[in-house]
């Protein structure tokens, strides 16, 4: 009886996905938050707006090379039309490109955007359908770390697009499941494109994470500010900092809060308070950056091999193509 009632006043929240990573994050130690947790409407609109600060050289940079070369690109995949399927598609920003040579080549061409965001996928399917016709949109809600189902592609070459660095928002062991994961709805000879950040400069890797206007900033502590939004907690942005570190050793920017004072923060919703030394951080994400042959041996392992790639003037950023074995 006792143990039945100390069950039933568990907080609700805890069973949510937000209340339990929090709960989980900020009872650990060192403290750790998941970067899935950015991703509210508010940290959406602040991550569009990173990606077109001066700064934050990666998604211009993709853009530029995919501009400049789909065309080269798509005749890879050789005779056979493709049917391209996207993990973590999001609004499909820069996939018009892509899907536009598919068009000239082929006449037309299947699309299935994958996201967890059922809002993003809608304004993808809009604008890729009014700015391209004879391109077919199927939109799937899921989360393709968990697997991403079955891609039927009669008679067509896939083509799985995994753009925008994302894949260095992993640990490079995770990294290669996710991959294996999509190797297994292939078939030998499908093709996965990658874009990748790479290893550069230090002063450009710090300066794109931290911006002048202070959107990374923002974008951050967003998280502070969804956790008194949902939980009730009593976060003061102000009394945390934003920090992006470059750590060369693991090749791989690494972004913190930083509680600037010893402080306690109450967080209702799951009977939680949490201590914070002066100078505690909560560890909110890692951005691996690669060379091409960090690149090749994660993609290795999971089952595909390079076969082309293409990169910027200043080798910032590359896109690599690779076969399914
Ligand atoms: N996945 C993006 C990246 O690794 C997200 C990002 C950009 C980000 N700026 C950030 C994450 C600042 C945390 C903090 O580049």
């Amino acid at each position: 009886m006792h143990i039945l009632s100390s069950v039933l006043t568990l907080p609700e929240a805890l069973s949510t996905p937000v209340g339990a990573e929090v709960y989980r994050g900020l009872t650990s130690t060192p403290k750790s938050l998941a970067p899935w947790l950015f991703y509210d409407d508010a940290g959406s609109r602040l991550f569009e707006e990173i990606t077109r600060l001066p700064e934050y050289y990666l998604t211009r940079t993709e853009r530029g090379i995919l501009a400049r070369y789909a065309d080269e690109i798509l005749e890879c995949a050789g005779y056979r039309p493709v049917t391209i399927i996207e993990l973590g598609a999001g609004t499909a920003a820069k996939t018009g490109l892509l899907l536009r040579a598919a068009v000239d080549r082929q006449g037309a061409v299947d699309y299935m955007p994958i996201d967890v965001s059922r809002s993003a996928l809608a304004a993808a399917k809009e604008h890729i359908e009014a700015d391209i016709p004879g391109v077919r949109v199927a939109a799937r809600i899921a989360d393709y770390t968990k697997g991403i189902g079955e891609i039927p592609a009669p008679g067509t070459r896939r083509m799985v697009l995994y753009i925008g660095s994302s894949i260095g928002n992993f640990e490079p062991e995770d990294a290669i499941k996710v991959l294996c994961e999509v190797r297994q709805r292939l078939a030998p000879g499908d093709l996965l494109l990658l874009g990748v950040d790479h290893v550069k400069d230090r002063r450009t890797l710090l300066r794109a994470y931290n911006d002048a206007a202070g959107v990374t900033e923002a974008f951050n502590k967003n998280m502070l500010v969804r956790m008194n939004r949902e939980l009730g907690a009593s976060f003061n942005p102000r009394l945390f900092r934003h920090r992006a570190i470059w750590n060369a050793d693991y090749s791989r920017m690494e972004i913190y809060l930083k509680s600037l004072i010893t402080q306690r923060v109450n967080i209702p919703a799951l009977d939680l308070e949490v201590q914070f030394a002066e100078g505690e951080s909560i560890h909110t994400e890692n951005s691996y950056k690669f060379t091409a042959e960090s690149i090749s041996s994660i993609v290795e392992c999971a089952g595909f091999s390079i076969t082309q790639s293409w990169t910027d003037e200043c080798e910032w950023f590359g896109v690599y193509l690779a076969v399914r074995k």
